[in-house]
This record gives structure tokens, C-alpha cells and sequence, in this order.
């Protein structure tokens, strides 16, 4: 079968890697791709919102399934298009899609379906939502409804800094209409998890936990970056947590969809908080996330392309996954700079030597070729990813690698994982 994935970034890469070991793959084309994808399978010089020119290729290219990685695509409905001509596809439909694209939709949702999530007003005039705030006296977090980049959210402490970001989004328009509407929650207080669930719009699967780093800096410093590392399982999950996790967010918001005449399919991933009173959302995702997916899919034993198939075929409940139970990290190099402003075009070495070291992949983002030479290309530029015994081993061996990879201005976190380890303490 040939398949068309979408996407450039570290967690394409991932997702080509793994296509690649299937017995069922005839040829996978990757559009755009990255150099690290071009060893799993056909790079295509088409951008992932070029509609048009992506159908015209997968009919051209005899491809049988399309399966995306990024939420622009997913929101803008590629899933509905080569459905309707008749090509598969992994992902929601542009209707579902708005699970994540539009953050209003989601608390609508949520509410109406009794997910465990934070208390949360929507509000579409700025007279009522700084009214709103100033009645606060604790924490609360504004959000822009609509896709900001992952720079919409303000967690503010003082309500007066509440009204500020209300105001900067809903008057002065930072992020343009996708602040026309905002969310005004309650701050949750606890340590943040990723659960991704499988779901054909029926049957629905959990993937083995994984956690993220969004902060630039080691201790959760500094500005948000698009994830600085991630790591699986995440032991702040316990199979208590897990079965509350599908109970009172997974199931509800599958059926919730069904009920609102939006079926999900694709990956649901849920960015929860673990709270003294248990998990809640704090965002949901319709894709696979990035970084965690490098440490989840270096875990995942099962046939990727089998279990993509039968989740647009809604017959989730005829695959069995199989895991690797050793943990897994990845750490994200980044150019110096990021997620400021950066250089780019410096060229990379050491990607073999690091490359060679046992159960380690080294995952490429915003890398580019040039003269024959590996070089940067973007603010995540690796994604360096290890297997372990215990998930110490796992980030040794993850940091061998990294400190074996040069680049000018190169940086990463060096405390990727450290988090996990105080658990086991
Ligand atoms: P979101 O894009 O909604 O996940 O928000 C981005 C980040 O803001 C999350 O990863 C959290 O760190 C933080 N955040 C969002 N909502 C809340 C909340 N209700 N309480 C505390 N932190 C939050
Ligand atoms: N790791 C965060 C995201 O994929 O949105």
C-alpha cells in the first residue's frame, strides 16, 4: 500500500520511521518531509496545506492512505477532501478538528459532557470578560479561542494581569480573529501529562503515557517553546490516574462528539493536569504531539501502519498493541536563540557517530540539506531519543548522544526526564 504522510517535524520523522518498518507499505512519500524522512521513504516538495496539489499527487501516485501529522491540514479539512475522493486518511475531519482549534468549541464540549476540566467562561465582547476577571481574586488563565501558535495562553496570578492579556487578545488582536473569542479558566495546580488515545469514533485505545517540557529553560524557565523534550511513561500517571483519565476525559469526549454529530478519528490527545483532585484537561489536540510521540513510537512494537488503517477503518478493536516496556527519552536540540530569534544554516555533525550508539534515534525537525551537508533549519532542529532499561539509562544514553552531535549555537534542557526521577525516589 502506498501512504502519503504529512508533515517536516521531528514527530514526522517518527511516524515515516516506524510506516517505514511496516510489511505492509508499499511506498510512503512524505510531503514536505525533512532529510531525517528521506531514509524512510520519498520526500515530495509540497506543503502541507496545498490541498489541491496533495490530491492531485496521492491520485498520480496510486496512494491508498493519507496520514497527517500537523493540525493546520486537519483543521482545514484535508481528512474530508481525500476522503470524498475516495483515498483513506488518518486524522478528524475539519469539524472535528476544532476539538483543538477552537478552544470555545472545546470547553462547550466539555461542559456539556461532564469532562473533568478546569471552571472556564467564554466570553466574545471584552466589556463582560474584564468585568469578569476584575470580580477574581485568585489565579486565572486567559486563552485566545482560535489556533495562536501555542502562544495564546496567559497563566496570571494576579487578575489585573488577566485583564491586561484579555485585552492585548480581544482589543489589540495579537493573534487576529483567533482572539475574537477567549476562555477565561480557573489555574489548575499540579504536574502536567500527555495521554494520547487511539479512537475510531467508536472504540478507543491509550497509549502508553509520555510527559513534555514546554519552558526554554532547565526547572521549567523562561518563555514556551513548541517542547524541549519528552519522555515515556510518565510515572505521574498511575494506572489509578489512567482509569480516571478514560472514565472522566477519553470516553466522555468521544461520546460528546458523537453526540454533537462530530465522530472522532485519529489520535485524541489530551494535555492534562494531575491535581490533588485528580486529572484534568487542560487542552486537547488532534494529532500526535511533538516531541512525545519520538519517545512513544520508539516504544511501540506493533505494525504503526496496521493500527493507522484500522482506526480510519473503524476497527480499532481487531488490533492488539504491543509496547516495549522500557522507558524512553528524547531531548530536543534547538538553535541558539529559539524560541526567540535564531540563525539558521550551520552545518550539523556527528549525526552517524550518534546515530550508531544502540537503541537511539536520532530524529531530525528543523534540519535542511545543503552541498551534501546536514544543516540547521529551523528553531527544534533534533530530536535525540534513547531506549533504556530505567528511565535514567534511557536519559544517559540520550545525552551521550546529544553531547556526541555539534552545531554551532546548539542548545538543549539537561534536565529532561529529571522530573521522572524524583518519583522513584
Ligand atoms: P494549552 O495550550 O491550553 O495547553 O495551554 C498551554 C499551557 O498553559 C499548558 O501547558 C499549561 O502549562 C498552561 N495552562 C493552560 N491552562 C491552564 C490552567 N487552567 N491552569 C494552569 N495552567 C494552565
Ligand atoms: N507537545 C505539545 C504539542 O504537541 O502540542
Amino acid at each position: 500500500m502506498n501512504v502519503l504522510l504529512l508533515g517536516s517535524g521531528g514527530r514526522e520523522h517518527a511516524i515515516a520511521w516506524k510506516l517505514a518498518q511496516s510489511k505492509k507499505l508499499g511506498k510512503l512519500f512524505i510531503a514536505p518531509g525533512n532529510p531525517g524522512t528521506s531514509h524512510c521513504g520519498q520526500n515530495v516538495p509540497i506543503g502541507v496545506c496545498d490541498i489541491d496539489k496533495l490530491l492531485e499527487f496521492a491520485k498520480e501516485n496510486k496512494v491508498e492512505f493519507v496520514v497527517v501529522g500537523p493540525e493546520d491540514p486537519l483543521d482545514a479539512g484535508v481528512v474530508d477532501v481525500f476522503e470524498a475522493a475516495g483515498i483513506k486518511a488518518f486524522g478528524p475531519s475539519g469539524k472535528a478538528a476544532k476539538l483543538e482549534s477552537d478552544k470555545a468549541f472545546a470547553k462547550h464540549l466539555m461542559r456539556a459532557s461532564c469532562v473533568a476540566t478546569a471552571e472556564g467562561r467564554i466570553f466574545d465582547r471584552y466589556s463582560e470578560a474584564k468585568a469578569y476577571i476584575a470580580s477574581r481574586d485568585e489565579a486565572v488563565v486567559i486563552k485566545a479561542a482560535g489556533l495562536a501558535k501555542g502562544k495564546g495562553v496567559f497563566v496570571c496570578d494576579d487578575p489585573s494581569d488577566g485583564i491586561i492579556a484579555a485585552e492585548k487578545i480581544m482589543v489589540d488582536k495579537i493573534f487576529g480573529p483567533a482572539g475574537d473569542v477567549i476562555v477565561v479558566e480557573d489555574k489548575l495546580i499540579g504536574e502536567e501529562a500527555s495521554i494520547l488515545a487511539f479512537v475510531d469514533g467508536r472504540n478507543i485505545y491509550m497509549m502508553e503515557s509520555s510527559q513534555d517540557h514546554k519552558p526554554i529553560g532547565d526547572g521549567d524557565t523562561g518563555p514556551n517553546t513548541g517542547g524541549m523534550g519528552a519522555y515515556s511513561p510518565a510515572p505521574v500517571i498511575t494506572d489509578k490516574l489512567l482509569d480516571q483519565i478514560t472514565r472522566e476525559i477519553i470516553v466522555p469526549t468521544v461520546d460528546g462528539m458523537n453526540r454533537s454529530d462530530t465522530p472522532y478519528k485519529g489520535v485524541l490527545y489530551a494535555g492534562i493536569m494531575a491535581t490533588a483532585g485528580g486529572a484534568r484537561v487542560l487542552e486537547f489536540n488532534v494529532r500526535f504531539g511533538d516531541p512525545e510521540t519520538q519517545p512513544i513510537l520508539m516504544r511501540l512494537k506493533s505494525d504503526l501502519l496496521e493500527v493507522l488503517l484500522a482506526v480510519a477503518d473503524g476497527k480499532l478493536d481487531e488490533v492488539n498493541l504491543k509496547w516495549d516496556p522500557r522507558p524512553a527519552v528524547c531531548v530536543v536540540m534547538s538553535s541558539g536563540g529559539y524560541p526567540g530569534d535564531y540563525k539558521k544554516g550551520f552545518a550539523i555533525s556527528g549525526l552517524e557517530d550518534a546515530q550508531k550508539l544502540e537503541d537511539v534515534m536520532v530524529f531530525h525537525a528543523g534540519t535542511k540539506e545543503q552541498n551534501g551537508e546536514i544543516v540547521t533549519d529551523g528553531g527544534r532542529v533534533l530530536g535525540v531519543t534513547a531506549l533504556g532499561q530505567t528511565i535514567q539509562a534511557a536519559q544517559k544514553r540520550a545525552y551521550e548522544a546529544v553531547d556526541m552531535i555539534k552545531f554551532e549555537g546548539a542548545y538543549c534542557r539537561r534536565d529532561i526526564a529529571d522530573k521522572s526521577l524524583k518519583r522513584y525516589k
